[in-house]
């Protein structure tokens, strides 16, 4: 297997300071409606790292959700690893890789539970049968078998046959609070265009263009 000559060359285009917007989440909001537009696949998509109270990180990928003026929407388990590490470690990183347009964006933040009205808000615009999948999975937990969460997930469509399904009280949102955003343009020779904003004291955003 020849990984060595794996390689492209990112030639869609740079970014200039002109370019950006003085607010980060407005950037963002503007690459996202442009990645939506481009039709990426999963351009919701975005890792989550958290790390543990012994200092070990661990990411995985959720979708995000919802944005708020000054926060990035997801939900999740409250017993998951993520939640669990969260509970001990509350600063969390989160990366969008958009291949396909040649843009990466990543985020340093603090995460914070949204809440209850919030997670049931959007807990009810889910259809029926992830409701019952939030129910049905101890997500992180080890399982004996496939047939065990498939047992679960049946005695709960037979339990909330009729009716709202209630919000589980394990299940809801995260808003993670960046205070370090970076916006990346894939560029020729690998001389790529990177601008890092940095939230200031008095809340406005420093940028800076960084080395690639
Ligand atoms: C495309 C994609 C989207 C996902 N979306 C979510 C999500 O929104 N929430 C979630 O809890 N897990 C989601 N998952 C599953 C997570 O990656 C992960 O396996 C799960 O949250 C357990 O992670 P943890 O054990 O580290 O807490 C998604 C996985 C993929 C591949």
């Amino acid at each position: 297997m020849d990984l060595e000559s794996v390689r492209r060359e990112y030639l869609q285009g740079g970014l200039q300071r002109e370019d950006l917007l003085d607010e980060p989440i407005e950037q963002f909001n503007l690459w996202m409606s442009q990645a939506l537009q481009m039709e990426l696949k999963d351009p919701t998509a975005m890792t989550v790292a958290t790390v543990s109270g012994e200092g070990q990180p661990s990411q995985r990928i959720v979708l995000l959700k919802r944005m708020e003026a000054d926060a990035f929407v997801f939900f999740t388990n409250y017993r998951s690893r993520k939640a669990r590490e969260i509970e001990v470690n509350h600063h969390v990183s989160l990366h969008f890789p958009w291949h396909d347009i040649e843009r990466q964006v990543k985020v340093c933040g603090v995460a914070e539970k949204i809440s209850t009205a919030d997670s049931l808000r959007y807990f009810l615009s889910r259809p029926r049968e992830s409701q019952l999948a939030a129910w049905a999975s101890a997500q992180s937990e080890a399982i004996t078998s496939r047939s065990f969460l498939l047992n679960q997930f049946e005695s709960l469509k037979q339990k909330y046959a009729q009716g709202e399904i209630p919000l589980p009280d394990f299940w809801g949102g995260y808003r993670v609070i960046p205070h370090e955003i970076e916006f990346w343009q894939g560029g020729k020779h690998r001389l790529h265009d990177r601008f890092h904003y940095r939230r200031q004291g008095d809340g406005s955003w420093e940028i800076r263009r960084l080395s690639p």
